[in-house]
């Protein structure tokens, strides 16, 4: 597939084709809280810059004169699905904060490419709105933060199951939030600027232990409030996961694929083959858990290296251009997921802008696969990269 040609020379984007004023524009957009909550990382900020610094450690060595036309093949079987592209979209919340059609928007687009869209537990729009905007039968993929509470991780999951999401993804590295300073400084946490997690808003089990509905039109402040904190704060927040656990979630889930996310460590790759799950999403949630964290890139080649073939390996954090997408590829991920750039697409115009900045990856993943020489993405091997060492 071409996703854009060179048409795009005769038009205008929405917005830059380069992710730095990508940035820089959407900024100018975004209400100062939602812009550093997104942009933000933990303490230092090191681990944020460690992940794009981690993909100057390699650079390509371009082959010539090989049968790459007319188009590459960038097609990936993932979990038992085909997918035209190994993109991801990683799971975000709260993204009405960037732009009013938030997951709606989002998951539309991902959607309409049939790439996987992944819904967040800390979601601004609902199971069921999400499914409806991303459409009949295309892949959906659902993030649990994990509640305390296993009534409620049940109904979470069955809510997921009902609205046809395929595939889990559990985030294990956010069991309490990082050291967030632009966030601490700012004195913001979404709910604030009041936008709630729906997901945890429209769940019955939920209303049960509440013992109230805060969506009833007749629900009083006071119960808005307690319920946006037990959902913020209760119920994904201070419980740290144990290995074993993985069979509570079975229980609902069955032996339908669940994905880790946030593997750093060999050793938890290798507890993941043996725990019996399906993937791990190598990711230190974009730099905003532990700073001083180890860039994501610099982590793949010792985790591939020990479960390459045995688990689907995903992979996030810094992936800012098609040239990224390619590194992370050759050193042996199954796919990646892409969070900032779409959060700043969305804040041009909503869906537009989010069409305008997943499409520019994927059309420059695919030129850079066909200019490096390779016809599909299953020739894009290690050999076609070399490590830096000159420049660091
Ligand atoms: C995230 N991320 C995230 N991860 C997750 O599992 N559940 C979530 O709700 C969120 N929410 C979230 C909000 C914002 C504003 C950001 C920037 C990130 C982490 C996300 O899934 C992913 O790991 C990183 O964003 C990947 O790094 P890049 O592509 O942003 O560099």
């Amino acid at each position: 597939a071409i996703y854009y040609n060179h048409t795009l020379y005769n038009q205008t984007p929405i917005a830059s084709t380069n992710y730095d004023r990508l940035e820089a524009s959407a900024k100018l957009l975004l209400n100062p809280a939602a812009y550093n909550y997104a942009a933000g990382g933990g303490g230092l900020e090191k681990t944020v810059v460690a992940n794009r610094e981690a993909f100057d450690h390699w650079r390509i060595v371009p082959r010539v004169m090989r049968d790459v036309l007319p188009a590459r093949n960038l097609s990936t079987t993932l979990f038992g699905r085909t997918y035209p592209a190994p993109i991801v979209m990683a799971p975000v919340g709260v993204q009405t904060l960037f732009h009013p059609d938030g997951e709606r928007a989002t998951s539309k687009v991902f959607g309409e490419l049939g790439l996987p869209y992944t819904l967040s537990t800390a979601s601004s729009t609902g199971f069921a709105d999400v499914a409806a905007s991303n459409g009949l039968g295309n892949p959906r993929w659902y993030q649990l933060y994990w509640p305390s509470d296993d009534d409620l991780t049940r109904s979470y999951l069955q809510t997921a199951l009902d609205n046809e999401y395929e595939v889990l993804v559990v985030t294990l590295d956010t069991w309490d939030l990082g050291w967030r300073t632009r966030d601490l400084d700012q004195g913001f946490f979404p709910f604030i600027l009041g936008v709630g997690v729906q997901i945890g808003l429209e769940d019955p089990v939920a209303h049960q232990k509440l013992g109230f509905n805060p969506l009833a039109p007749n629900a009083t402040q006071e119960q808005k409030q307690t319920a946006a904190l037990y959902h913020t704060v209760v119920t994904s927040r201070g419980i740290s996961p144990v290995w074993r656990n993985i069979t509570k979630l079975r229980e609902v889930w069955g032996e339908r694929p669940i994905v880790l996310k946030g593997i750093q460590s060999v050793e938890d790759a290798k507890l993941a083959v043996q725990y019996g799950v399906q993937g791990i999403i190598l990711s230190n949630h974009g730099g905003r858990q532990v700073d001083g964290a180890i860039g994501s890139l610099d982590a793949l080649p010792a985790i591939v290296e020990a479960v390459k073939g045995k688990i689907t390996i995903g992979f996030d954090g810094g992936i800012r251009s098609g040239s990224d997408i390619f590194k992370a590829i050759a050193l042996g991920a199954d796919f990646i997921q892409v969070g900032r750039p779409i959060l700043w697409g969305l804040a041009h115009e909503g869906e537009k802008g989010v069409r305008h900045v997943i499409k520019s990856l994927l059309a420059e993943f695919e030129i850079t696969v066909g200019l490096a020489g390779y016809a599909a993405l299953k020739d894009v091997q290690v050999g076609a990269l070399v490590k830096n060492t000159w420049t660091n």
